[in-house]
């Protein structure tokens, strides 16, 4: 890592300290400066990266962190505030209560907030679910995933083929169905597990800016990958905070 890629990530592990490890993603008041570096006028603003850029390494490069962050990510909360400018209505809503009900939203503009509202959801949601903190589920979660697979390793195995059968870009889900059991699901481009009334619990992002510049093509190493660096922690923390 380089001095300036070192000097921002302290600076993001400086912004994390004085947000209390919350992310964002809803308003903002005013014109929101991130700490990436951009500025995007509107109520959605781009939550810090809740680690540093190599923290996930050799798992997950920086340079695909930074990348996925700083430009993906950003670029979503963009068009999203363009896509809610003119709209009063819309931008005093959070983007889980936009994506929620895609048909109230005005014809003009519902491609965009599905799009790009559910980028900026999907993103906002995963990153903190990634990072080194613990090793298995815990808690209600690891009840849920043995209620319902057997195993956390069935369950690994049940989610990464999802993950392998997304034709194109999409994510794969572990949700939470309303009667409360887990369930595996597949959203194409950023389409929501919210819009289909499921609560995420963990997610795999399987469009190319996620792992196309260390993996290639190699998408079934990537995920692979991806479960030496799932937070269980605190996945499991929030899966039981919202039971
Ligand atoms: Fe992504």
């Amino acid at each position: 890592m380089n001095r300036r890629l070192v000097l921002k990530a302290l600076g993001l592990s400086a912004g994390l300290a004085a947000t209390g490890h919350a992310f964002a993603m809803g308003q903002a008041a005013g014109a929101a400066e991130t700490k990436a570096g951009s500025v995007a006028g509107g109520p959605f603003t781009l939550p810090p990266l809740p680690y540093a850029y190599d923290a996930l390494e050799p798992y997950m490069d920086a340079t695909t962190m930074h990348l996925h962050h700083d430009k993906h990510h950003q670029a979503y909360v963009n068009n999203l505030n363009a896509a809610v400018a003119g709209h009063p209505e819309l931008a005093g809503k959070t983007v889980e209560q936009l994506i929620s009900d895609l048909n109230a939203l005005p014809d003009t503009v519902r491609t965009a907030i599905r799009n790009n509202g559910g980028g900026h959801y999907n993103h906002s949601f995963w990153w903190p679910t990634l990072g080194k903190g613990g090793s298995a589920p815990k808690g209600e979660l690891a009840k849920a995933i043995d209620a319902k697979f057997g195993s956390l390793s069935a369950m690994q195995d049940k989610l990464s083929s999802a993950a392998m059968s997304v034709f194109g870009s999409g994510w794969a889900w572990l949700v939470r169905q309303p009667d409360g059991t887990l369930a595996i699901e597949t959203t194409p481009n950023q389409d929501s597990t919210l819009t289909m009334g499921y609560k995420p619990a963990l997610g795999v992002d399987v469009w190319e800016h996620a792992y196309y510049l260390k993996y290639q093509n190699r998408r079934a190493e990537y995920v692979k990958a991806f479960f030496q660096v799932v937070n269980w922690d605190y996945v499991s923390e929030q899966f039981a905070q919202k039971a």
